[in-house]
């Protein structure tokens, strides 16, 4: 695999815009993805699925490969499996609140989820009575097997997990949660917008009922995603919006809904995103994601081993960098963590995220008040982690007295 040749895909490295090391947020874009979304304004920018002239046409056909892309990038043979959703937490909450859980079903979550896995259950607690079950991980987030098969009672009827998470890095064995959840007659749906981004996901193999992801944190457009589910799972969910689009034929009091995808797809689509997202995944394809994860962890392993030892940095997360999958979080002794992004980034040009990560819990629950995270990605190399990690090394030895 040649990096270099892959960074000279990415505009924003061609131009020498700084060390980008936020790719657990939003990844950068290659040309690929981007020509393709201008091929759709300046081509033939009509709407899929709807009109029958000819520019139409070639919208729904485009929308249609990205879904056979899709399908094929993720092992699943149906590509009606896949619907587009503006991000992950559109696809985590068309699951928890299509599904049909009632009052005294019980939902089990790890106790490391993004909001996107937490807030709807929150929720739901309050307004319909459903019971909330979390599976404690270790203090550095590692899935502890024994605390699931304890937490994963009768009344469980859906276990909801982050595969990979944005704060650790840390994966839950999803195939064994799998197997252990349906053992029990339970579903299992997995945010997956981390670990689709750098692992190979085969979601047969896997045999998840439904699996989320993010297409901008895979190379895609921003304000894209994707829930794939099971046919006879996306048959018994309800949409979480309706209207035009997602019905077969309606009368003044009676509505007959369409099939999946469509009938969770309500609306004109964002159907340059869609085209996007199916670019992006080809792109991905061509790379091999096996690539893609061989990659981000030299990357990690190499950060490891320039910061393990500074007295002052503390790694949030596990200590063996393999565990810790593309992110690198992290705290320097006496900085707060929104400090230590902004002097990277206007000291060094170096961008990585801070704060809580949209997983507040998991930091109160440990008394943490933050990090700082850098994430890595395809197009990143050894010069940019000796950058980050010399500007960081730079500010631990002048803030950390
Ligand atoms: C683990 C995880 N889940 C869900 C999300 C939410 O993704 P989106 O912004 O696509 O809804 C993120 C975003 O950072 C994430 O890292």
């Amino acid at each position: 695999m040649d990096v270099s040749r892959i960074r000279d895909d990415f505009p924003t490295i061609k131009a020498g815009n700084g060390v980008y090391l936020d790719s657990a947020c939003q990844t950068l874009r290659p040309y690929q993805v981007i020509d393709a979304i201008t091929s759709y304004y300046t081509e033939f920018p009509a709407c899929g699925g709807r009109s029958v002239h000819s520019m139409a046409t070639k919208v729904s056909m485009a929308v249609d490969r990205s879904r056979e892309t899709a399908a094929s990038f993720f092992s699943c043979k149906d590509p009606h499996s896949f619907i587009f959703t503006k991000n992950c937490t559109e696809g985590m909450n068309i699951v928890a609140k299509g599904f049909g859980l009632r009052k005294g079903d019980a939902v089990l979550t790890t106790d490391m989820e993004h909001n996107s896995n937490h807030v709807q259950w929150v929720e739901m607690v309050r307004d319909i009575g459903i019971k909330r079950k979390i599976t404690r991980t270790s203090g550095t987030g590692v899935f502890d097997t024994e605390d699931f098969k304890r937490q994963l009672t009768n009344d469980v009827k859906l276990v909801s997990m982050v595969h990979t998470s944005n704060v650790t890095g840390t994966s839950v064995p999803v195939g064994d949660i799998v197997e252990m959840a349906h053992d029990k007659g339970a579903a299992v749906l997995i945010d997956g917008a981390q670990a689709a981004s750098h692992t190979p996901v085969d979601l047969k193999k896997l045999d998840v009922d439904f699996y989320s992801m993010s297409a901008h944190k895979m190379l895609g457009p921003s304000g894209m995603g994707m829930l794939y589910g099971k046919e006879d799972r996306l048959k018994a969910l309800r949409p979480l919006i309706s209207g035009g689009g997602t019905v077969g034929l309606a009368t003044y009091d009676s509505v007959k809904m369409t099939a999946h995808p469509e009938k969770f797809e309500a609306g004109l689509m964002d159907y340059a995103g869609i085209i996007g997202t199916g670019a992006a995944l080809e792109y991905l394809s061509k790379i091999g994601m096996r690539n893609v994860e061989r990659h981000t962890a030299g990357l990690q392993r190499k950060t490891d081993k320039e910061l393990r030892g500074v007295a002052s940095i503390t790694a949030v997360g596990p200590d063996d960098p393999l565990l810790r999958a593309s992110i690198y979080s992290f705290n320097i002794k006496g900085m707060g963590s929104h400090d230590v992004a902004m002097m990277l980034d206007s000291a060094d040009g170096i961008m990585i995220r801070s704060g809580m990560h949209c997983a507040h819990p998991f930091f109160v629950s440990r008394g943490i008040d933050g990090c700082a995270r850098a994430s890595f990605h395809i197009y990143n190399n050894d010069d940019d982690v000796l950058r980050f990690t010399s500007a960081v090394k730079k500010l631990a030895a002048a803030f950390s007295k």
